[in-house]
């Protein structure tokens, strides 16, 4: 394309699909390097290009096993830095611990606020991540982040799905700004759903504020983890007389019992990013389609690498 060897693009091992459609994107190779494990399990990386004053990218979600593919963030960034990478930034499509970002109880952490703070002191000098799911975790970061959002892909698609008698709604308060997003800029109602949280996978849709009866129902949220809250919002909706219900949600964390309720709910598309992989078994729910963000971060990549603006990406939706 454009781009000579100044620019490389290491891939973690959460998600090497998507790193190396974004290589394709950006026409590069993939940056070489080889991730083991030493007996005792302890994970060790060794890049094999030479990275010395160069601008790198490493690509990870920190989707499951969690725990395990932030370490693995955090080995290779610093691996990079004592490589002597001229600047590192951390592509994290997906940031687990994003929902543990306050103390809404005593006694509890803020481990999005920790995981910031162990990125960056790893050596990453800026960030790239996709729907943080609280825009202000922006700021749980002392470096530069870029906050691309999943809803330039996701509107792009039901943009030319166009979608009739169209109703945006939010199954949640929190979720209300992008919501309102996607009704201004598709040209539809909006309605919200008020839900009741049990337990970290129990929910309760309690009431809508606004119109479904008859209308097509466009669903958009940020997360997708056990479905609880798409899928009892889809079944009020429905109860109140929606007709085709759409999803839109940039993250398929899909844990536990959410390909179950996928299944049974009253959802006629579910379309997500690739942002996780999808499991072989959520591979089989026809229903489930999947959208790449991998030409929103290769561009995204490409403007930090050469000094342009990211924000002007946006600019279409
Ligand atoms: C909540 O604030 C988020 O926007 C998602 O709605 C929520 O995290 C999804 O979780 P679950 O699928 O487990 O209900």
């Amino acid at each position: 394309m454009f781009l000579n060897d100044d620019l490389k693009i290491f891939s973690g091992s959460s998600n090497p699909a998507l790193a190396n459609a974004v290589c394709k994107y950006l026409d590069i190779p993939l940056g070489r390097a080889e991730i083991d494990r030493f007996p005792d399990g302890e994970k060790v990386i060794r890049v094999e290009d030479d990275v010395r004053g160069r601008d790198c990218f490493v690509v990870q979600s920190t989707c499951r096993p969690v725990d395990e593919h932030l370490v693995e963030l955090l080995i290779y960034l610093d691996c990079l830095r004592r490589a002597s990478a001229k600047r590192i930034t951390a592509v994290i499509p997906y940031f687990g611990y994003a929902r543990q970002d306050r103390k809404d109880e005593g006694r509890v952490p803020i481990t999005a606020k920790l995981v910031a703070n162990v990125i960056t002191t790893s050596g990453a000098d800026r960030v790239i991540a996709i729907d943080l799911h609280a825009h202000q975790l922006q700021g749980f970061f002392d470096i530069p982040l870029d906050h691309l959002m999943g809803e330039l892909v996701l509107g792009r698609y039901f943009r030319d799905k166009k979608i009739s008698k169209l109703t945006v709604v939010s199954p949640d308060v929190g979720n209300m700004k992008i919501a309102s997003r996607y009704a201004s800029h598709l040209g539809g109602e909006l309605a919200i759903v008020h839900k009741r949280r049990m337990s970290g996978s129990e929910v309760q849709a309690r009431e809508i504020i606004g119109e479904v009866k008859g209308r097509n129902i466009l669903m958009c949220d940020d997360i997708i983890a056990t479905a609880g809250t798409l899928c009892s919002a889809a079944e009020l909706v429905k109860k109140r007389g929606a007709e085709k219900i759409y999803v839109g949600a940039t993250h398929g964390v899909l844990a536990g019992p959410a390909l179950e309720r996928l299944k049974l709910a009253p959802l006629d598309e579910i379309i997500i990013t690739d942002t996780i992989p999808l499991t072989e078994e959520a591979k089989k729910l026809n229903s489930i389609k999947v959208l790449s963000v991998s030409a929103m971060l290769g561009e995204a990549i490409k403007r930090i690498h050469k000094d342009e603006s990211v924000s002007s990406l946006f600019n279409d939706f």
